[in-house]
Formats: C-alpha cells, structure tokens, sequence
C-alpha cells in the first residue's frame, strides 16, 4: 500500500490546491461584482488623496483631463504648476468652487489649511503644503476691489506762473 498512499498524498496537494484557487476566484469575482455594482465604492470623501484622482481619472477617462483656454474643465482650476496636487488634496471634501471663490494672501491660505487640519480632518499634506499655497497665492491671490489700477503714462505738464 505504500504506493497507493504516495498517490493519495499527491493527488491531496492536487486537490488543496485546487480548492485554494477556486476560493481566490470567488473572492475576487464577489470583489469585482461589488465593484460593478457600486463603482463608486472608493470614491469617498475620505478617499486617500493620492488615489482620488487616478480614480476620477479612471471614471471620467479623457474628459477629466481636458484643460479649455487654460482651465481645469472638471474642476475649473486654473492650469498651473501645482494644480495636480491642489486637486488631490482639495477636491475630496468639498467642490474645488469653495477653494476658487476664496482668493487670499499666502498667510490666510496656510491658516485656512490650518484650521481644516485642525477642526475638518484634513490630512498632513507633506511636501505638497508649500506646493499648493504657492499655487493658490499666485492663482488666487487677495483681489483688490475697488481700487483702480495705477496710472501710466502720465504726460505731466509744467504750471505757468
Ligand atoms: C478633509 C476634508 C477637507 C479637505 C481635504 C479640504 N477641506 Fe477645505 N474645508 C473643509 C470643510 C468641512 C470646510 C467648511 C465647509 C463649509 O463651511 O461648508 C472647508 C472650507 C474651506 C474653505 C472656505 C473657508 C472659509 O473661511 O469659508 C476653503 C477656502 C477651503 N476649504 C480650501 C481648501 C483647500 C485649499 C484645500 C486643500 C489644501 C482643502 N480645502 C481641503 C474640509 C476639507
């Protein structure tokens, strides 16, 4: 019988394995038609920012990508160093208007990152802070209302006495 039990042993392998293969088809066939189902599934708020807009990018495809007269389409960002990472880290919890409609100086901006950090859950944005107030300050610095431009060109003239 020592054969016969040797034969038993290699088919058991045969048979583990093959038992093992058809539980990782089935998780990943249940994984994939949860997918289908709610393919939004990664897209929440919370969404870890590095992945967020690989997946915008993936359900949006080329759209999310076109830049029209040199604006975001998608978000209505202005196209400018800096706006990848300002869309990573500032379009997961509330609509990239919030940000554009704000303009501020650079210490405003950090302040307001500051307090999201502190009361909102923002993240620690690393290397990319300096990268993102920078483009805010230069996108969307304060306006100054209501002050007309300074004047140029000025022919002045010599007073007669
Ligand atoms: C973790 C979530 C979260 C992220 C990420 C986030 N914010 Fe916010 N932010 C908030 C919340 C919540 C508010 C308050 C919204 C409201 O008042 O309706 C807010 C408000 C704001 C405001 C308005 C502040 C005011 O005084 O009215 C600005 C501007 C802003 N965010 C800019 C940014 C910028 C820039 C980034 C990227 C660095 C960013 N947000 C990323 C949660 C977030």
């Amino acid at each position: 019988m020592k054969n016969g039990s040797k034969l038993n042993n290699e088919f058991e392998k045969v048979f583990r394995m093959v038992v093992v293969t058809a539980i990782i088809v089935a998780v990943f066939s249940l994984l994939l038609g949860y997918l289908i189902i709610n393919p939004n599934f990664f897209d929440n708020e919370m969404a870890n920012p590095e992945d967020s807009v690989e997946i915008i990018l993936q359900n949006d495809g080329e759209d999310y990508e076109k830049i029209e007269n040199g604006i975001h389409v998608a978000t209505g960002f202005v196209d400018a160093p800096g706006m990848k990472e300002t869309i990573q880290n500032c379009t997961n919890c509330h609509s990239s208007k919030l940000v554009i409609q704000n303009r501020m100086t650079k210490e405003r901006w950090k302040t307001t990152i500051k307090w999201m950090q502190e009361t909102q859950n923002l993240w620690d944005l690393g290397k990319n802070e300096d990268i993102i107030i920078d483009y805010l300050v230069t996108n969307y610095p304060p306006r100054e209302k209501g002050r007309r431009e300074n004047l140029t060109n000025i022919e002045w003239y010599q007073l007669k006495e």
